[in-house]
């Protein structure tokens, strides 16, 4: 097999410049590549142009289209999005939106004086998804646009939080210790979440038994404490919805035995924009009355480009009044909720626009050609020997797979998930291999996300690639080098 170097260098791009390009925050790294950026004398206005400073910003200015080739060159070098199948999040949209995106792109959500039409959209989309999501009065929720899920999911804790400690101050209890009870699977924002906002996380292992948050043993990790219990709508690691209805129902005993009235905050934050269109029988949102607020990306199955999220509460009582803070709009004052102050507001227009352009059933018939190609994925992984399928696709559009038998070599097997990891990354496919958490952390999988755009087509051609690369791997006879090998692939 050719080295990385070698094949690089059939391309014109060096090993460094592509090692900067991925690794740019390793200590160290900027030690060791050249202080200054060359320019292509094809595109330098002056010989003075000719080198640029790569770490310190240049004394003078260039032509547009020089600085333009430079940052265009370098982009290059990232992954192509349509074989990133490690994402959950949009990479393509369709022309008329593209166009609506490069007319809208000056906008600032923030600025509701200014952009007054983009507000009272905003509103809109806020309604819709309290509607979609069964909110008993959709028009007396309450929500915003955030730039994704991880904003999404801090605002819904904050509202948690401050609503607990109002509660606990007005009956003259200690407020000072709160925790937030959830998965040890969840995504890595709760634990931000925490951290950032002095909440203590009271993680409920996933095991064997209980791989998912279950409601099982809840009594355990609740107490007068417990701000909210946190319910995933489609887990990061498998895709595999988290019970709603009967974590809802455990909590509906345990305030029958305590009289804890424990809140539910469901970050569907790809599930959002999956249920309601392929489950639409499964009851994980407002209809269950312990729901009190929801979260999702619109970037994700919302099929907006990135930079938005949602986040509704079922009413408005649910967010206290002092976490809205008030923005100049036509003279007056309009209630806003946020953690940043100005972002793009384009974003929220191509939510507006997905809406009206696919409906109902435009999403849902996204989705389920995403679940399908996701069913016809996992079926073909299944089949082969060397793979045991954990996801097969029938909640989230996800596929996992672990190694089939006994891990270590089982009739000389030298090679494991990462190896057929780094052998499709070779191929330019990202498809991240990861251990499980807590205790289930001695089982690897490895993961692809079905989005809009993975056809058929391409999902052939992944199978090909996989049962190539499995070939390849099966006539090692000693194991592969491990030193420097990529063993963190990227998954979200
Ligand atoms: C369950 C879950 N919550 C939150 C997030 C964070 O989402 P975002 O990237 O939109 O901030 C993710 C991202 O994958 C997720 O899967």
């Amino acid at each position: 097999m050719r080295s990385v170097g070698a094949r690089l260098a059939e391309t014109g791009v060096t090993l460094e410049r592509c090692e900067e390009a991925v690794v740019p925050l390793r200590p160290g790294r900027r030690a060791v590549l050249p202080d200054s950026l060359t320019v292509n004398p094809l595109f330098a206005e002056s010989a003075e142009e000719l080198t640029v400073p790569r770490f310190a910003l240049p004394a003078g200015s260039m032509a547009p289209h020089t600085a333009y080739q430079l940052v265009h060159d370098e982009a290059m070098l990232d992954g192509n999005a349509r074989l990133n199948l490690a994402t959950f999040v949009t990479t393509w949209m369709e022309p008329a939106a593209d166009q609506l995106y490069r007319e809208t792109f000056d906008k600032n959500m923030i600025d509701k004086d200014e952009y007054p039409a983009t507000a009272a959209i905003e509103a809109r989309c806020v309604t819709m998804l309290a509607d979609l999501w069964h909110a008993p009065e959709p028009r007396a929720t309450i929500g915003t646009s955030t730039v994704g899920s991880s904003e999404a999911c801090m605002l819904g804790g904050l509202a948690l939080k401050r609503r607990w400690q109002l509660a606990r101050r007005a009956a003259g209890a200690a407020a000072e210790r709160p925790n937030l009870v959830m998965s040890s699977a969840v995504q890595v924002v709760w634990e931000k979440f925490a951290n950032y906002w002095d909440v203590e996380p009271r993680y409920v292992p996933v095991t064997d038994e209980h791989p998912l948050l279950d409601g099982a043993d809840i009594g355990h990790y609740v107490d007068e404490n417990t701000i909210g219990v946190v319910a995933i709508l489609g887990q990061t690691y498998t895709g595999a919805y988290e019970p709603v209805a009967r974590i809802a129902a455990a909590l509906d005993q345990l305030q029958a035995d305590t009289g804890l009235d424990v809140p539910i905050h469901v970050d569907g934050a790809s599930g959002g924009f999956v249920a309601p269109f392929l489950d639409p029988d499964l009851v994980w949102d407002f209809r269950l009355p312990r729901v009190a607020s929801i979260s999702t990306s619109g970037h994700k199955y919302g099929l907006v480009y990135p930079g938005i999220g949602w986040v509704v509460w079922r009413a408005a009582e649910r967010l206290p009044e002092e976490l809205i803070f008030k923005v100049s709009y036509l003279g007056g004052e309009m209630p806003t909720l946020a953690i940043n102050f100005s972002r793009p507001g384009a974003q929220v227009l191509l939510q507006y626009y997905n809406f009206l352009r696919l409906g109902f059933d435009g999403y849902r018939r996204v989705q389920q050609a995403c679940r399908d190609i996701a069913k016809h994925l996992s079926g073909a992984i299944g089949a082969m020997d060397e793979f045991e399928v954990v996801a097969d696709g029938s909640e989230l559009p996800v596929v996992a797979w672990k190694l089939a038998g006994a891990t270590a070599n089982p009739g000389g097997r030298w090679w494991d998930l990462h190896d057929l990891s780094n052998q499709l990354r070779e191929r330019g496919w990202q498809v991240p291999a990861y251990p499980l958490p807590d205790d289930m952390a001695g089982t690897t999988v490895q993961r692809v996300v079905v989005r809009n755009g993975v056809s058929r087509d391409l999902a052939d051609h992944l199978l090909d690639n996989i049962r190539s690369s499995v070939e390849y791997l099966r006539g090692l006879s000693a194991p592969l080098p491990r030193a420097g090998r990529q063993e963190t692939a990227y998954h979200h």
